[in-house]
């Protein structure tokens, strides 16, 4: 008998012909997010779950699905997963890495030209019908070339990131708690700096780090004050890591100029603030959205599933140590 697993919001068709071959699927492609209820319901029979970060997956959810023996996370963040849980439950969870990086650097490097450049402003005055004309002091906005960017969380993502602003001239600081090996700073042409110093320099500032207890509100009313007046921050990695009501007001009030955004606290419920302000650049966390990336990401999670489901160890086992708890 094949090993039962859910998909629980849609996926592409070459995933589900994939999961297929081996396991008997079922699948919520409606895509409407399930509610824990439901959830912890259709997982009730399941050996497997194919699951996104709008799924909770906890230990209440756990307990109520002894069989379960795998959870596939389809994104490389895995906050909506408690890990600890799963180990202890003999849960494998799995992530998908790698396949994502370069395309959610780009988008981190989109979100800081855009509020550079102010184009999202840009455009909605045009649609708005209010372009009469060029003219000399029209959407001043500020240099990227030669700027100086400041990566806070240097992992996979933060490096690429540092490799792209080379193309740009730019002057790279990092922090992170790991100082990176000295020849990895050589080739990326990155100095380290002390969160402070980092803050105190940056003309931009992109984080890039996972929501964890330790990364709440690592960007709150204090530290955007320690930013330049004319500091841009990006945050395209966790909803949760800056205090989005103290950005607000900083924004507001010109403690920085701009902030480009793809993740917010509570998302998809955006602290409304947000809306009222010209001088932000808003995406719905679509940091790994390309055709190419989400099929990438969705087979990933499809074939860490089969692993475990079929007796291996998952590529992207995040827990390898819960196999021996089942
Ligand atoms: C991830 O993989 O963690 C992304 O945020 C999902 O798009």
């Amino acid at each position: 008998m094949k090993p039962k697993l859910l998909v629980t919001r849609e996926v592409f068709d070459e995933t589900l012909d994939y999961l297929a071959q081996h396991c008997e699927v079922e699948s919520n492609q409606q895509d409407i997010p399930l509610d824990p209820g439901t959830l912890a319901q259709r997982l009730r029979d399941k050996d497997g779950v194919a699951c996104c970060l709008t799924d909770r997956i906890d230990d209440q959810l756990l307990a109520s699905c002894p069989q379960l023996k795998v959870v596939a996370n389809i994104a490389v963040g895995y906050n909506n997963i408690d890990l600890a849980a799963c180990t202890a439950r003999g849960v494998m969870a799995t992530n998908t890495p790698e396949v994502l990086t370069d395309t959610t650097a780009d988008l981190a490097f989109a979100l800081m030209l855009a509020t550079a450049r102010r184009l999202t402003e840009a455009e909605a005055y045009i649609r708005a019908g209010q372009w009469q004309g060029w003219h000399l002091k029209q959407m001043l906005g500020v240099d990227v070339h030669h700027a100086t960017l400041g990566i806070i969380g240097m992992g996979r993502i933060g490096r690429v990131i540092a490799r792209r602003a080379q193309g740009f001239e730019m002057r790279v600081i990092y922090h992170d708690p790991v100082r990176l090996a000295a020849d990895i700073e050589q080739r990326l042409k990155a100095t380290y700096a002390s969160k402070d110093e980092l803050l105190a320099q940056a003309d931009f500032v992109i984080l890039q780090m996972p929501y964890m207890p330790q990364t709440h509100h690592l960007i709150g009313a204090a530290e955007l004050k320690k930013m330049k007046p004319s500091a841009i921050l990006i945050n395209s990695t966790r909803g949760g890591i800056v205090d989005d009501a103290a950005l607000i007001r900083a924004l507001k009030d010109g403690t920085i100029r701009a902030a480009g955004l793809d993740t917010f606290e509570g998302e998809p419920q955006l602290n409304p603030g947000f809306l009222e302000l010209k001088n932000v650049v808003l995406a719905p966390h679509i940091g790994s959205s390309t055709e190419a990336t989400r099929r990438a990401m969705a087979m990933t999670a499809a074939k860490n599933a089969v692993a475990a489901l079929t007796g291996g160890t998952p590529p992207n086992v995040l827990n390898p140590e819960a196999k021996s708890n089942k």
